[in-house]
């Protein structure tokens, strides 16, 4: 690839990455190389129109949708007598609002049933949970105590102890038997790396002309599958030995209806067809390659790194696990906007095409950013999305579903 199409903040002396190479120069270029998403994933940053702050309508829709399942879950849970503070983690907490809403809601709830049940209530640790390169200093800018907005904004007394957590819930985050309650809202279905064999340009799994596994080749679906299968056992390998015994584990994450195979990711075909990691994503791709602006092979490269499980392979995991007792699981769906905003778009597909690409610059951009190692081109490639989502009118027509478990455990 030409490097003098990158823009001042790349390196002139790495070539684009190749899925074979060995990578040692940078830690993003190494990670977007070895399929590892520890130095690369994130949602993008700030409050800007492409932000995840401004783009987290159908994760906070989720939330609405499974919080009568979060109060069961709650007004059933272990109270915790004796002990001075309680600790909950928010695993994969991002950057918007919804987080922060559903601490409030979980510590608000809790202590509620303290209170019904004449126990003294304890204090209150919060650990807002991501990878490094999450923004938490928007995330804390919105905690009202520490930023009131406005010198007529009274500072309002949070009801917990906030604290920050960098790193993978592939991992361990927290010492043995620290938590009571860990929540993770929209972000289990994110894989902790792209399988080798999706990398490996001379595998059946490598993933040519598409960026995301729906409709792939088996071999490719397969590698995610298995990845997915490994992401889950080792996140509740961890939880279980963060979490005391009775301490409730709440999840939400996307997923497939149980009648799906791996490869059908998203059921209907409407949403199929309109999801954005579909048909729009590949044709953008597709344009930078026509346009000579990356080479086939970068475009292949390119991987979204989600996976949606089905109930079964939710069960699988937590059985392997043996440490937590299922409560209830949940399949929902998820409309990705309302009708209203749907009926104005048809009227003006521009602005479509511009909210669908700030929808998909909040989630993917740092790692499309990474990929192409140039931002001026990853602006190229959102500009050629945009476009593309406007101009498919009967794309414009159809209703797009996003399908989420909601798990909530007992740890044993
Ligand atoms: C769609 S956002 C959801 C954010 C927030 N929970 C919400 O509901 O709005 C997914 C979040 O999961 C985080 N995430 C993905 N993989 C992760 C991992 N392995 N460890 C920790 N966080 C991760 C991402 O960085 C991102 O902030």
């Amino acid at each position: 690839m030409d490097c003098s199409s990158l823009d001042s903040n790349c390196d002139p002396s790495i070539s684009i990455c190749r899925a074979n190479d060995k990578c040692t120069k940078s830690l993003n270029y190494q990670s977007s190389c070895t399929g590892d998403l520890r130095g690369t994933l994130c949602m993008q940053g700030g409050d800007g129109d492409g932000s995840y702050a401004r783009n987290c309508e159908a994760p906070a829709s989720a939330i609405a949708l499974s919080k009568p399942s979060l109060l069961k879950a709650i007004s059933c849970m272990n109270l915790f007598r004796g002990e001075a503070s309680l600790r909950i983690a928010d695993l994969g907490c991002g950057t918007g609002f919804n987080s922060l809403s559903t601490i409030d809601l979980v510590v608000e709830s809790i202590k509620k049933r303290y209170a019904r049940e004449s126990i003294s209530v304890p204090e209150f640790e919060a650990f807002f949970s991501d990878l490094p390169l999450n923004d938490f200093n928007t995330l804390f800018r919105s905690l009202p105590h520490l930023c009131p907005r406005g010198n007529d904004e009274k500072p309002r007394k949070l009801s917990y102890y906030a604290a920050g957590v960098p790193g993978s819930f592939y991992e361990r985050l927290f010492p043995r038997g620290k938590l009571h309650v860990a929540i993770s809202l929209s972000a289990l279905h994110w894989m902790s790396r792209i399988p080798e064999a999706v990398l490996d340009k001379n595998s059946h799994a490598w993933n040519q002309g598409r960026a995301w596994i729906d409709g792939a080749r088996n071999e490719v679906v397969e590698a995610y599958a298995k990845q997915s299968e490994e992401d889950l056992k080792a996140f509740l390998r961890c939880r279980a030995e963060e979490m005391v015994s009775g301490g409730l584990l709440f999840i939400l994450m996307a997923g497939r209806s149980d009648s799906e195979h791996p490869e059908n990711q998203l059921g209907d075909p409407d949403t199929k067809a309109k999801h954005p990691f579909t048909n729009v994503m590949d044709q953008a791709w597709n344009d930078l390659v026509k346009e000579n602006l990356i080479d086939e092979e970068t475009r292949d490269a390119f991987n979204i790194p989600a996976y949606m499980r089905s109930r079964e392979e939710i069960r699988r995991a937590f059985n392997h696990s043996k440490a937590f007792e299922i409560k209830s699981l949940k399949f929902r769906k998820v409309m990705e906007h309302s009708k209203e905003k749907q009926k104005k778009w048809i009227k003006d597909p521009i602005s479509y095409g511009k909210t669908k690409a700030n929808l998909v610059r909040a989630t993917l951009r740092p790692i499309i950013d990474a990929h192409l190692r140039s931002s001026h081109l990853s602006q190229e490639f959102f500009k050629r999305f945009e476009k593309r989502a406007a101009e498919d009118i009967n794309l414009l027509q159809k209703t797009c579903y996003y399908g989420i478990f909601v798990v909530s455990a007992i740890r044993k």
